[in-house]
């Protein structure tokens, strides 16, 4: 699950040169660098492998959608329509550019549901951020249809899914701009990062300026002589990142192959005990970091947690999962507090989340490693076979 997990001799190489040549920051010092741009060359490798025009790298995910949402004149005031299933991170973009998470409803593929989303647009909705979650998809076409219909840019909050695809094309690439991150939890970590994907050269204008001091970055000019667009904020990733980040975006074929071989190898394994793996709108793009099962009940959910657990496989169910689903977020009481520009926030409530919970109550998941024994994946195998046998008989 971590990226550090594929960490060897290319990371200490790439750090070491770094170091050795004591250039750490991304910008400026262009003589003394001698053409070496780590950081530049990390976000030209995720346009290559995108097909993006432009990729700006940052300090982090959570930066990569403030950055994203600025560039997109999100404000106070303004309404942002995502997931109740993402990581908190997503809501509290949202909430740093003064503007007002709404949240729509799942559908089984467990991304945003986008009949949901269209019922909640209302003059105030500048944007909509489906959130691509545990290697799946949302159901883009439909998401970016509504969003093109009302004339709303749509976000992609890719930054779990790196290296997924959707209908042949990578996740984060295909909304007016999407964001990934590489923070130590995800499957190919720089120790933090991020990066925001676009084809808009307006937007990404402004996202390069804002996420450096409003700096206008120009190689014809040493730092601070380019001349300034704006006010901004430091979001900027340094060299020794960057370096991590070319290593991590060459790995990522290999990482993701190796996943996929995994995940597949499962469940072909426990096709015949009936039990079904979520629905995917990219099952060949999964980035297969995690297992995930859909069950008829929530009481059949816990006997098969009860009898994969008991066969040596800890799994979850996922409405209990205190990080990714925002039943659980006490802190969302305080966004009504405010009452932003006069726009009410609406209730978080978990009550208004019926139609999640009905979901993530079913759902049961555990995470896949990039390097696993046969043993433990035949382990894994068995668990859900007893899990299976345990939930459905
Ligand atoms: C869906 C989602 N969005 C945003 C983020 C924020 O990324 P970062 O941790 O790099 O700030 C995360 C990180 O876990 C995430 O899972």
């Amino acid at each position: 699950m971590a990226g550090t997990e594929i960490f060897g001799m290319e990371e200490i190489e790439a750090l070491a040169d770094v170091i050795k040549r004591k250039m750490i920051h991304r910008y400026g010092s262009h003589a003394a660098r001698k053409g070496i741009y780590r950081v530049e060359e990390f976000e030209k490798k995720a346009m290559e492998i995108t097909g993006s025009k432009h990729a700006l790298a940052l300090t982090n995910g959570t930066a990569a959608l403030i950055v994203a949402l600025h560039g997109l004149g999100v404000g106070p005031g303004d309404e942002v329509i995502t997931s109740p299933f993402t990581f908190i991170a997503t809501v509290e973009a949202i909430v740093a550019c003064g503007a007002v998470p709404v949240l729509g409803d799942i559908d089984e593929t467990l991304g945003l549901d986008p009949l949901s989303a269209e019922k909640l647009i209302t003059e105030r909705t500048k944007a909509i951020m489906p959130v691509h979650m545990f290697g799946g998809a949302a159901d883009l076409d439909a998401i970016i249809e509504i969003g093109n219909k009302y004339g709303i840019p749509v976000i992609e909050d890719a930054c779990e899914v790196v290296g997924g695809t959707y209908k042949g094309r990578y996740l984060g690439s295909m909304g007016k701009c999407g964001t990934w991150s590489f923070d130590p939890n995800k499957t190919l970590t720089v120790g933090e990062g991020g990066i925001v994907l676009t084809d808009d050269e307006d937007l990404y204008f402004k996202m390069d300026c804002y996420h450096d001091h409003g700096h206008i970055h120009s190689k014809e000019h040493e730092r601070g002589e380019e001349g300034k667009f704006g006010l901004g904020v430091n979001y900027r990733l340094n060299e020794l990142q960057g370096a991590l980040g070319v290593v991590a975006l060459e790995k990522m074929p290999e990482t993701l192959d190796k996943l996929r071989k995994t995940k597949k190898r499962i469940l072909d394994s426990v096709k015949e005990t009936g039990i079904k793996p979520r629905p995917m709108h990219n099952a060949e793009g999964d980035t297969a970091s995690h297992l995930i099962f859909i069950l008829p009940s929530q009481e059949a959910a816990r006997s098969f947690r009860s009898a994969a657990a008991e066969a040596g496989t800890g799994f979850g169910i996922i409405s209990e999962n205190t990080w990714h689903y925002a039943k659980h977020w006490k802190a969302l009481e305080e966004i009504g507090e405010k009452d932003i520009f006069g726009t009410k926030s609406p209730s978080y409530a978990a009550d208004t989340m019926a139609v999640t919970e009905a979901i993530l109550s079913r759902a049961v998941m555990t995470g896949l490693n990039i390097n696993m024994s046969d043993e433990e994946i035949e382990r894994i195998i068995n668990s859900v076979k007893c899990g299976a046998k345990a939930a459905l008989c």
